[in-house]
């Protein structure tokens, strides 16, 4: 297994790599999106256009098996940028990230834990920010498609220092598993101060 990082411009040839990645480990609960091409063409576009985003890939041999993003904050949609804004942050100062996304056979070994130091390193590097911060979907504990055996990644996300602001919320929309039509998920916002 090797890491790789790519920022700028450099992770043009990695778009098509994380929407396949997204459709596939997305699919499953809490996400349970049913993963539509175009709808990725849309949201990649944000990373595409910031020349500070940052993928960070997972590649056994030549395959791109998992990922992980991020960008600053100035340069995500005013969807994502709002609850900060009206919380009185300064979305300059905080580095966000979009997603980690492992195919299953690969997860349990440190990767994911390497996609929190590969992008807090970056985010250190550029020197400017003093957040890191992402945000999760929120399901009601009694979802129908919530597994028996589901884990939620709380306690990972807490053990790598980020605690949850379940007041800084926004919502997204997408088409779950089994829908006729998208509908308006909750997000909330985890966040570390970088040392
Ligand atoms: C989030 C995700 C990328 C984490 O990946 P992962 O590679 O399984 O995570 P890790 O193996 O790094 O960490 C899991 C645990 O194993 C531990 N671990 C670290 N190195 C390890 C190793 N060599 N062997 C076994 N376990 C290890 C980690 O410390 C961590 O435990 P901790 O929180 O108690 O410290 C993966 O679960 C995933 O893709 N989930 C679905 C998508 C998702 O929900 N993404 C998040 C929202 S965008």
């Amino acid at each position: 297994m090797q890491i790789k990082t790519f920022c700028g411009e450099a992770i043009a040839p990695y778009l098509d790599d994380l929407a396949r990645l997204r459709i596939e480990v997305f699919r499953a609960f809490p996400y349970l999106y049913d993963g539509d091409p175009a709808y990725e063409r849309d949201y990649l576009k944000t990373y595409a256009r910031s020349s500070e985003s940052l993928f960070v890939l997972a590649l056994d041999g030549e395959r791109v098996v998992g990922a992980a993003t991020g960008l600053p904050m100035a340069d995500e949609t005013d969807a994502f940028k709002r609850p900060f804004v009206e919380a009185g942050w300064n979305p300059e100062e905080i580095f966000y990230f979009g997603e980690s996304v492992l195919l299953p056979a690969y997860r349990g070994q440190g990767l994911g834990v390497r996609f929190f130091d590969e992008r807090e390193a970056y985010a250190r590097r550029l020197g400017r920010f003093r957040y890191c911060a992402f945000c999760a979907v929120e399901r009601p504990a009694d979802h129908p498609l919530r597994p028996e055996d589901f884990v939620p990644l709380n306690e990972f996300w807490s053990n790598r220092g980020y605690r949850h602001q379940p007041q800084l919320r926004t919502e997204y929309r997408w088409k779950d598993v089994g829908d006729e039509a998208d509908s308006a998920k909750p997000m909330s916002f985890w966040i570390r101060e970088l040392s």
